[in-house]
């Protein structure tokens, strides 16, 4: 055993862990159904960090109606022996009762960033993402909390929550962990059959075409088309979005537009515009993200390219 993890259901169990701590703290926020994914996550935390604070919960504000809610894998007690053997300080697993006494009167807008990609078709998602990364913050005020990469547009949006409420809190991204096969991680995964788990390893490869179409010096367009094609053309998906967006402001920057309400929003307010159509990435970085359903079970990965074209 590496370390004595103390395992916090409540609050005030929370708040009795932290006052024991000294030093620096990192948080790694999950759902549990913990993975290798969730180990990088909690390897940078140590590295960066004296002291590990990891929370287990399964949000309820961020799934819609006829979500997996209640499907979403729960293993609370393979959790905490995989973490117990990583070796961290706290881990807080509340109910939901302790996360949300009562309904929230008091919510977190997310924007005009969360209409689109991810948010068109989860439209409260990120209002309740949002919601609760911004209580566990609250509550354990780490130095540093830990995100993965595979969320890029839930990262960008803590991010943009963390720098306009001026919360005292680093944000760092962890980057995709992928199988051997290129998959990308994720709690998801345990709901597809052998060969939905084949098929799945269509999103990876078509962020890869699109990567290698970006190197090559095609446009943003055709780093799109051609990404998107290969998934059109693949056995078993039924893609949702495949987009090139800038990695910050998830604004398209792929000649598509966005259709979402709220994405124009008006320069003049100070929100991030999102109007589409072409306007060039100004890190000449872009991000090709996609969502797809492979069988029942809706799966997201993404990759960072190289604009040259
Ligand atoms: O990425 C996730 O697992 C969740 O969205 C998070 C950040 C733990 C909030 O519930």
């Amino acid at each position: 055993m590496v370390g004595v993890t103390k395992v916090a259901r409540t609050k005030a169990d929370l708040a009795e862990a932290l006052g024991a701590l000294k030093g620096t703290s990192a948080l790694v926020m999950t759902m549990g159904a913990l993975h290798e994914g969730h180990l990088a996550l909690v390897r940078a935390a140590k590295k960066a960090a004296d002291n590990v604070v990891v929370s287990i919960f399964v949000n309820p504000l961020q799934f819609g109606p006829g979500e997996d809610y209640e499907a979403y894998p729960r293993d609370l007690e393979a959790d905490l022996a995989f973490l117990e053997a990583v070796g961290v300080q706290a881990v807080y697993a509340p109910e939901a009762e302790d996360v949300y006494p009562r309904d929230p009167l008091v919510r977190i807008d997310p924007g005009p960033m969360a209409a689109v990609l991810e948010g068109k078709t989860r439209p409260t998602h990120f209002a309740g993402v949002l919601q609760v990364v911004h209580k566990v913050l609250n509550l354990v005020r780490p130095d540093i909390a830990f995100f993965g990469q595979k969320d890029a547009q839930q990262l960008a949006l803590i991010r943009t929550m963390a720098a306009d409420l001026d919360m005292p809190v680093e944000i760092r991204a962890v980057p995709i962990e992928r199988d051997v096969d290129g998959l990308a991680l994720s709690s998801r995964n345990s709901y597809l059959s052998p060969t939905e788990r084949i098929e799945a390893l269509a999103l990876n490869q078509a962020l890869a075409v699109g990567a290698d179409a970006a190197q090559r010096g095609l446009s943003p367009k055709e780093v799109r088309d051609v990404a998107e094609r290969h998934l059109r053309e693949a056995p078993g998906v039924k893609i949702d979005y495949l987009a090139l967006v800038d990695p910050e402001t998830f604004a398209a920057i792929d000649g598509q537009t966005f259709s979402a309400g709220g994405a124009e929003a008006s320069p003049s307010d100070g929100s991030v515009t999102m109007q589409a159509g072409g306007a060039p990435s100004k890190h000449g970085r872009g991000l090709l993200a996609v969502a797809a359903w492979v069988g029942p079970t809706r799966l997201i990965d993404n990759m960072e390219v190289e604009l040259r074209g």
